[in-house]
Formats: C-alpha cells, structure tokens, sequence
C-alpha cells in the first residue's frame, strides 16, 4: 500500500497580522478539504498558532509548530515549549530546519527535539541538507553524518513515526529553477533510503516518509513529486500564497 502523500506549509516568520494569517489559512484549510486523499499540515509562527487553530472544529488541515523548547513549562525565556503546542492542538513539529541549525542548533539539540515530539505522541518533520554541493560529493557523507547523529539513539520502532525533509540549503528561498530536479531527488531518496538500510535495517526503510523542500512551486511540484518518488513536499514562500499551495496540493493528489 502506497503512503498517503504529506505537504507541508512553513510559514516561518510570516504574515505580519493575524487578519492575514486568518486569509491564508482559510484558503488552504479549503483546499485541503477538496483534494482529502493529501494530508496537509500548516506550521504558523507560534504568535499565529492560536488564531489559525480556531479556525477549524474537525481538522481539515493537521496543525504544526516550527520548533519546540524540548521541555516542559517553566523558566525558559523566549520559548515555546510542547506542551504549550499540544494545548492549542499541535500535532507535527518542524525539528532542525535550517534556518534554526545556521543559528546555531547542533545536532544533538536536533536530536534533543526529536526525542521530546515522539515521546509527546507528535510527528517529528525532520530537516536534513547540505550548504552546498562539491564535485567531490563529499556533501554525500555529511548527509550521511547529519541524518544518524540527527536522529540521536532512536528505537527502530520509533523509526517509521518520523517525516525526513531533505532540503538542500542552496535550494531554500530561490527560484522555480533552481530547486531539485525530480530525477536528482530520486537519487536523494534511494541515498537516505540506504542509510535507514544500513543503519535500522531494511523493513522499516518503505515506512519512513520522505519530503523535499527548497523553492517548490506549482511549476516544479509535478516533477518533484512525479520523478522525485517523495512523500510529499515542505514549502515556504509558496505556502503563504493559498491559491498557489492549493494548486499542489491538487497536483499532490493526481501522484500516484
Ligand atoms: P522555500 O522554503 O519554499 O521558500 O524555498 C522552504 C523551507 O525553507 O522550508
């Protein structure tokens, strides 16, 4: 049985005002209703995240954070802890997106974080990448290094409950163009799957879901999806516009 395809909306420190988040997320909460064979999750900016939860009773559209303190309530200025998440009726957690590793997360915050949103019953959308491609690709053993010490001591049965988003660092907040082409992606994906292999052997590797992100649009969705063979997609910019997230998540619902 084919996994059912995950788009995801980061909106990362976007719209300014929650009238604006309230328009956005209207229009993909309506799309998520007419293509509901794709499961979409919306990540808001935790400002947002109560004002987009009220917007629906029966969630259309799972709600995700994009971090977590890895704690419970308390002392932590500046935090949002997963309690706090789990109140407002968070269900997915953005752990180690890049933005967050260049300020500064390590891999064993990374890690840290994962661990917290399982052990909360939540999913953990985990972000792997490289900075940069060399011909030489060493990129390929830091993939490697990034995903195992990212992932930290994880239980094999634990494994399957986690989302991979390869997002190559050079491919975020570019053009159309510039993000992976599909049949790159596919290589991307028989590579991660590899280290599941190797790593956690080979009957969880089809159960772990693998999303690309890095400037998908409507133009290149298709593409990604079709030849990519992910699991769905992690979008940016194109997530705060919702008539261009609702045309992939159409697109998403015609892969097979
Ligand atoms: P982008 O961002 O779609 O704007 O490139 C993707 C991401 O950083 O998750």
């Amino acid at each position: 049985m084919s996994k059912s395809k995950l788009i995801v909306a980061n909106w990362k420190a976007n719209p300014l005002t929650s009238t604006e988040a309230k328009t956005i997320a209207k229009g993909i909460i309506k799309s998520a209703k007419k293509y509901s064979s794709v499961d979409v999750v919306m990540c808001p900016s935790a400002l947002h995240m109560e004002t987009v939860s009220k917007l629906q009773k029966t969630p259309a559209v799972a709600l995700g954070a994009q971090n977590t303190y890895p704690g419970t309530v308390g002392s932590h200025t500046g935090e949002a802890t997963i309690d706090m998440l789990k109140q407002v009726g968070v269900t997915h957690v953005i752990v180690g997106h890049s933005e967050r590793r260049l300020m500064g997360e390590t891999e064993q915050d990374v890690a840290v974080r994962l661990h917290t949103v399982l052990k909360n019953k939540m999913t953990p959308i985990m972000c792997i990448g490289e900075l940069e491609r060399d011909k030489e690709a060493r990129y390929l053993s830091f993939i490697h290094d990034q995903l195992i010490h990212s992932l930290g001591h994880i239980e094999k049965k634990d494994l399957a409950k986690v989302v991979i988003a390869y997002e190559p660092v050079w491919a975020i907040g570019a053009s159309d163009s510039d993000a992976m082409k599909g049949s790159d992606m596919y290589e991307m994906v028989i590579f991660i799957q590899r280290i599941i292999n190797d790593a956690y052997g080979a009957d969880v590797v089809k159960k772990v879901k693998i999303l690309y992100g890095g400037s998908v649009s409507p133009i290149n969705a298709g593409d990604i999806m079709e030849n990519g063979h992910v699991d769905g997609l992690l979008i940016g910019r194109q997530s705060l516009h919702s008539e261009n997230f609702g045309k992939i998540i159409e697109i998403a619902s015609k892969v097979q």
